[in-house]
């Protein structure tokens, strides 16, 4: 739990109140759809959105009025000829600038569908309903939108904010066991930036055998402190940085492991990269010893372990350098001085790279 306190200066900061969390969700949906006529409004799912999650919806009042656009899942989809089709779509079945798009699924989903919607005729409102735990606490808030392209990941989009965010935690009993963790080292994350309290939580929660009543009190304050950040400074040129701890190195992470037979998850990328990051805090940021060790290996308890040899150094090193959080030659990154206490602009030399690479190696070579 957020003391009384930090939690009313989370709720004051987060001045956008387009995220909604709750368990009356076809309410919520059918207030935001009120101004629109019925033949103005689209649906973006995946297939397994389409199968998991639309039917519990069913029943909302106008769902089956909507137009509705089923994209394969997976993200290998998140490209421009999926954004075409979502285009060609909206333009054959009469989309204009008063329509509205709901995009039901995850992360693939809203980002793509937001994407969309935000292009489309110069910009149409779009509303983001998250059905996993990565999008509910991350990718659907915040108004960051786009597609992979040229190999990299998210190099062309726009921000622009949704007209509103539902989140509601029964999508998440049909989500397999490591969608579930991967979304979850990004509550992790915005505990370690912004409150030990929340971290605290997160380490009590029984992941295995989740409470998910429990769980939307916890995704409700890990939002809040996303959104305190993206309110602070909504383009990011300052201290919206705070929320890609761990990206640095993780992203490095994820895009090595492409090659492999298992590529790394997102939040599990993440989660490496941040026990990464927290040796790298340790060294520029004077991150406590004995918590960095601790928090490593809780961490390592639940993500498992992900193999790396020296041989790999260079080309993460070099995965690092393309990162677009870059300016210039200097590997820049987020890091923390103690939980809660971020400090954004840390530039690193390859030497302190490597070593923090040593770290998480031997680490899983134990
Ligand atoms: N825009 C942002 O700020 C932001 C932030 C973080 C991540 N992202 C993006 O989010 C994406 C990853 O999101 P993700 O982890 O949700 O991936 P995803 O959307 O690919 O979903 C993971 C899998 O779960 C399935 N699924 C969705 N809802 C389900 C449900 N309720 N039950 C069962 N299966 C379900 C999906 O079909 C997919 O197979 C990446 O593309 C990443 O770049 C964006
Ligand atoms: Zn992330």
């Amino acid at each position: 739990m957020l003391s009384k306190r930090k939690e009313k200066i989370l709720k004051q900061m987060a001045t956008n109140n387009s995220v909604i969390v709750t368990d009356k969700l076809e309410e919520a949906l059918n207030s935001c759809l009120a101004s629109f006529p019925d033949d103005k409004l689209f649906l973006v799912v995946d297939d397994k959105s389409d199968r998991f999650c639309l039917p519990l919806i069913c029943d909302t009042l106008r769902i089956e009025k909507f137009k509705k656009i089923v994209i394969p899942s997976g993200e290998e989809n998140k490209i421009l000829s999926s954004v075409e089709k979502i285009w060609l779509f909206l333009s054959k079945r009469g989309a204009d600038r008063k329509s509205l798009v709901v995009n039901l699924g995850g992360g693939m989903v809203t980002d793509l569908g937001s994407f969309a919607a935000s292009t489309f005729k110069r910009g149409v409102q779009y509303v983001n309903i998250p059905t996993t735990m990565l999008a509910q606490v991350d990718a659907s808030v915040g108004g960051k939108t786009g597609f992979n392209f040229n190999g990299l990941k998210n190099e062309i989009g726009v921000i622009n904010q949704p007209l509103q965010v539902i989140i509601d935690t029964r999508f998440l009993e049909t989500l397999d066991h490591e969608n579930f963790i991967s979304g979850y080292a990004e509550m992790i994350k915005h505990g370690l930036i912004h409150s030990q309290d929340h971290l605290t939580e997160l380490m009590n929660f029984d992941l295995l055998k989740p409470d998910y009543s429990l769980l939307q009190g916890m995704i409700s304050r890990s939002v809040l402190i996303k959104n305190y950040f993206v309110a602070k400074d909504p383009t990011e040129k300052n201290i919206r940085k705070a929320l890609n701890f761990g990206h640095t190195v993780g992203h490095a992470f994820e895009s090595y492991s492409l090659k492999s037979a298992n590529p790394l998850l997102h939040g599990h990328a993440v989660a490496y990269g941040m026990i990464t990051e927290l040796y790298l805090s340790r060294l520029r940021s004077g991150f406590p010893d004995g918590n960095m060790h601790f928090l490593s290996k809780w961490i390592m308890s639940i993500y498992g372990k992900f193999r790396i040899t020296t041989d790999d150094y260079a080309e993460l090193y070099e995965l690092m350098g393309h990162d677009k959080k870059n300016e210039g030659r200097r590997i820049n990154f987020t890091l923390i001085k103690s939980v809660g206490e971020v400090e954004i602009n840390k530039d690193c030399t390859k030497n302190q790279i490597f070593e923090a690479l040593d770290y998480f190696r031997e680490l899983n070579n134990i």
